[in-house]
């Protein structure tokens, strides 16, 4: 049977917990504000829940987080998984956890056939496929009304800026993503991972022997030349018990009210406090 993604610590305890307390100020401003529509966009799903340390405990991700609190407010949702057993191993936690009942097919595409989990009430569509391309359709064939909130939680440089671009072209978003500062950092010093740096940066204009703060502040300036969404927020995430490999939440959006919402949540005193709560939690929570 698929384990559950693996590889979280506490700095994934504290990315969920700023995401769903966006989420609460997302769904507070734009359901009084937004008469269209909102959507959720998930391009790296995972498997429902993260298996956060040694002894297999898992906390809930952030599909479920998004399903369990907000589908009042999201009009669908969109979870794009590139790996099938992640896929699978979603679709089904998603079903045990509230009770639904997805209907599972093969679509065929001009590339490859691609596997859809599809649930009408609430209504989701789990894609098997590169997010990249998933959304980068999705801008394109759906209506533009809607406003969507973006999660960008890849693991490694697997979210192309290019994705980035194709959301904020479009519009009518907010957008929360886990940027691989380290991975950035360690890639870009290495001959013959520097593509994969350059997918997730957007050009070649970048240091190859910079610092994680160097290159996060670099990807935020780019991100900055975009006028309509500045000042892009950043917040580095490292864990208390391992400062090895640093994340940074990177997030931009259009609506001055949210940004600062965003801006107390990132600088809270009590991250870590409820991250690591959130993670004693699910702890106990595990052998009941
Ligand atoms: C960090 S995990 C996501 C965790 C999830 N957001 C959560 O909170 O539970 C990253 C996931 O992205 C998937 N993935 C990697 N590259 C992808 C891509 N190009 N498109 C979609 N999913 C991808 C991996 O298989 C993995 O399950």
């Amino acid at each position: 049977m698929t384990e559950h993604f693996s590889g979280g610590d506490e700095k994934t305890a504290a990315k969920l917990v700023s995401h769903e307390e966006y989420l609460d100020v997302y769904t507070t401003i734009l359901d009084i504000h937004w008469d269209t529509g909102l959507w959720y966009i998930d391009t790296h799903a995972g498997t429902g829940k993260t298996i956060v340390n040694d002894n297999g405990l898992t906390i809930d991700g952030s599909a479920i987080q998004a399903i369990e609190n907000y589908s009042d407010y999201f009009e669908r949702f969109y979870l794009y998984e590139l790996s099938e057993d992640h896929f699978h191993k979603l679709h089904e936690t998603l079903a045990d956890r509230f009770r639904l009942e997805f209907d599972v097919y093969e679509t065929p595409s001009e590339d490859h056939d691609f596997l859809v989990a599809a649930c009408d009430n609430p209504y989701i569509r789990i894609m098997q496929m590169d997010s990249n391309e998933g959304v980068n359709f999705l801008a394109e064939h759906s209506r533009s009304n809607p406003h969507w909130f973006a999660f960008i939680d890849p693991k490694g440089l697997t979210a192309k800026r290019s994705t980035l671009d194709t959301l904020l072209e479009r519009g009518n978003v907010d957008i929360l993503l886990n940027y691989q500062s380290t991975g950035v950092m360690r890639s870009a010093a290495a001959e013959h991972s520097r593509d994969a740096v350059r997918r997730t940066m957007g050009d070649d204009e970048w240091p190859r022997a910079g610092s994680a703060e160097e290159y996060v502040q670099l990807f935020k300036e780019k991100l900055d030349e975009n006028r309509a969404i500045r000042p892009v927020l950043t917040k580095d995430l490292v864990s208390p018990h391992d400062e090895r490999c640093r994340f940074d939440l990177v997030f931009a959006c259009k609506n001055d009210g949210a940004r600062n919402a965003m801006e107390d949540i990132m600088n809270q005193d009590t991250l870590w406090e409820k991250a690591s709560n959130r993670m004693g939690q699910s702890g106990l929570g595990d052998f009941v």
